[in-house]
C-alpha cells in the first residue's frame, strides 16, 4: 500500500481547537474502529475483534473506502486518521473538532467539522485543499456516485455543493434549522437532506431546487441512510432522531413502513452494510442495534459502551466487521457474526467519566472542563490543546511541536496562579482574544482556586491521573 506504510507523514500543521464549546462529560464519547483493509480471516466469522488506537479525543465519525477498504476516522482531537491495518496516518489541518469524514475515491478524502471548513486531502500527493463558505459547523458530507461533487450539511442551515475539481460552491437553502446529514440518490440526480428542523427534504440537482418533504418528525433528525432497491433506485430511507426513533420510509409513497423505538434517545449513528442486509444504529445510551432489513426485525441489540453514547458506526468493506466510536479515543471493531459476545467498549474509564466522588474538587474541575483537550504528562499525546505538564512559569505558546494560534505564540503571558485564574475568570475569549481556546468561564472562585491547586501538583508530577494518553 505504498505511502500508507509510513505513518505520521506531514500534512501541514494542525491548529487547535475551538468554538464555543461547553463540556458535557456524558456527551463525550469515543471510540474505535479498526482495521481491516485486507481480508480478515478467522474460520468462524471471518473476522476478529480489533481496536484502533492513537486518537487523543473521542472518535466522531468513521468511514470505510468502498474501493480499497481503508478506514478513516474523524476526531475531537482535530485530526483525521487514515488506518491501514492498525497503523494510522494523521491528517492535520482542521482548527477544531472534526465531525465527519468521507472517501472521495481511493486516494482522496474529504473531512469537515467545527471550524466550518471542508478539507479535501490527496493522500498520494500529500496536499490539502480547504473549501471555505459555510458559516457554522459542518457535520454531514456525501460524495456523488460519479465522484465529481461533494455535498455538505451545515448548521448554517445550508447544503453546500462543491465540485471536486475545484470551482465555486453552490448553496441550497430551505431548511429552517441546521442540516445534519446529506445523501445522493444512486443516479446522482437527487439529494436527500435531514435536519434539526425535523424534516427530510428532497432536492433536484441541476435545478438545485427543493422538490418535496419526504417526512416530518417532531424532533430533529440526526442521521439517515438510503437502502433497498426498486428498479435501480433506493427503495427506502431510514432515519434516526433526537427522540430515539429509527424510522423507515418508503421513497415511492412517503409511507412510514417501520418504526423502531427502544426508549433510548437520541439515535446518533447509523450505518448500512455494503450488501444492504443490515442496518446498524448507535444511541445515546451506548447501545448498538442491528436490524435485519429483509425481515425488518431486530437481529442484535447490545450495550456496546458502558458509558456514553455511540457516535460513529461503519461496516467494513466486506460487511463482516462493524467499527464503532464511543467514549474512549479508540475505535472498536466487532465481527458482526458474534456481536455481543465481546466485552463492551471502555477498558479504562477516561478521566472525565470517573466517579466525581472519587476526586477532589480541583481534580473534578480538571476532569470535567479540561481533560478532554489537555494532558498533564510530558508526552501530551494527540489532544486538541497543548499538554499542561510544567505549565507554571512557562511562557504562553512556547511548547515545541504544538501548533499554537498566532495570538498565543506571540503572547507575553507567563502562566502562573494569577494568569490561569484570570484566564478562566474572564474566559479565554476576553483574556487572550484570538486564541483557539474555547470560550469557557469558571465563575466560582473556589472552583478556580481548587483547580489551580490541583494543577500545581498534577502538572509537575504528571502522576496524579491526568493525561490519559
Ligand atoms: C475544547 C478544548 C479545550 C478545553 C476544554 C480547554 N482547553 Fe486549554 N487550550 C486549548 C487549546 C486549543 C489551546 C491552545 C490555544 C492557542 O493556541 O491559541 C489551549 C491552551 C491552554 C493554555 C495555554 C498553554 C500554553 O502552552 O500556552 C492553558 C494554560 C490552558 N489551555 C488551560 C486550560 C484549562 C485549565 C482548562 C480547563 C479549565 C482548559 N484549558 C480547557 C483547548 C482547550
Amino acid at each position: 500500500m505504498r505511502f500508507f506504510c509510513a505513518p505520521g507523514l506531514p500534512f501541514g500543521s494542525p491548529k487547535g481547537v475551538a468554538e464555543n464549546w461547553r463540556i458535557s462529560p456524558t456527551a463525550m464519547v469515543a471510540a474505535l474502529v479498526v482495521l481491516l483493509c485486507a481480508g480478515l480471516s478467522s474460520p468462524s466469522s471471518g473476522a476478529e475483534f480489533q481496536t484502533l488506537k492513537g486518537h487523543g479525543g473521542p472518535v466522531m465519525d468513521i468511514s470505510v473506502s468502498p474501493t480499497n477498504g481503508l478506514v478513516a476516522t474523524a476526531s475531537f482531537d482535530n485530526s483525521v486518521g487514515v488506518w491501514s491495518g492498525r497503523t494510522p496516518r494523521w491528517l492535520e489541518g482542521h482548527e477544531a473538532a472534526v465531525k465527519v469524514v468521507r472517501f472521495v475515491d481511493g486516494t482522496r478524502i474529504v473531512s469537515a467539522g467545527d471550524d466550518n471548513d471542508l478539507i479535501l486531502w490527496d493522500l498520494e500527493t500529500g496536499t490539502q485543499n480547504r473549501l471555505e463558505g459555510h458559516t457554522a459547523k459542518v457535520i454531514g458530507l456525501a460524495v456523488s456516485p460519479d465522484r465529481q461533487l461533494i455535498a455538505s450539511a451545515s448548521w448554517d442551515t445550508r447544503i453546500g455543493l462543491w465540485p471536486v475539481q475545484g470551482g465555486a460552491p453552490v448553496f441550497l437553502e430551505g431548511h429552517t434549522a441546521g442540516v445534519n446529514k446529506i445523501a445522493f440518490s444512486r443516479d446522482g440526480k437527487w439529494l436527500f437532506s435531514a435536519s434539526v428542523d425535523g424534516s427530510i427534504k428532497l432536492w433536484k440537482l441541476g435545478e438545485n431546487a427543493e422538490k418535496r418533504i419526504i417526512d416530518r418528525n417532531g424532533f430533529g433528525i440526526n442521521v439517515m441512510v438510503l437502502g433497498g432497491d426498486k428498479a435501480g433506485s433506493a427503495a427506502w430511507i431510514a432515519y434516526g432522531s433526537q427522540d430515539g426513533v429509527t424510522r423507515i420510509v418508503d421513497l415511492a409513497t412517503d409511507e412510514r413502513l417501520h418504526d423502531f423505538a427502544l426508549e433510548r434517545r437520541p439515535i446518533l449513528a447509523m450505518a448500512l452494510s455494503p450488501d444492504g442486509s443490515r442496518l446498524a444504529t448507535g444511541d445515546g445510551h451506548g447501545f448498538i442495534t442491528v436490524i435485519d432489513t429483509k425481515t425488518w426485525s431486530i437481529e442484535k441489540d447490545f450495550k456496546a459502551a458502558l458509558k456514553g453514547p455511540i457516535w460513529a458506526l461503519a461496516f467494513s468493506k466486506d460487511g463482516q466487521v462493524l467499527h464503532a466510536g464511543g467514549i474512549e479515543n479508540i475505535v472498536y471493531s466487532w465481527p458482526v457474526a458474534d456481536l455481543a459476545s465481546y466485552d463492551p467498549m471502555v477498558q479504562e474509564t477516561p478521566q472525565f467519566l470517573r466517579k466525581p466522588e472519587d476526586m477532589s474538587n480541583g481534580e473534578r474541575q480538571f476532569a470535567r472542563k479540561c481533560s478532554i483537550c489537555h494532558a498533564l504528562t510530558a508526552d501530551g499525546g494527540r489532544k486538541a490543546g497543548p499538554t499542561l505538564y510544567k505549565v507554571f512559569g512557562r511562557r504562553a505558546g512556547t511548547l515545541t511541536g504544538y501548533p499554537y494560534s498566532e495570538t498565543l505564540a506571540g503572547s507575553d503571558i507567563i502562566w502562573s496562579e494569577e494568569t490561569i485564574n484570570q484566564l478562566f475568570l474572564d474566559g479565554p475569549d476576553h483574556f487572550i482574544p484570538g486564541s483557539k481556546m474555547p470560550m469557557q468561564r469558571i465563575t466560582g472562585s473556589e472552583d478556580r482556586d481548587d483547580l489551580i491547586d490541583f494543577l500545581k501538583t498534577a502538572t509537575n508530577a504528571g502522576a496524579t491521573g491526568g493525561g490519559t494518553q
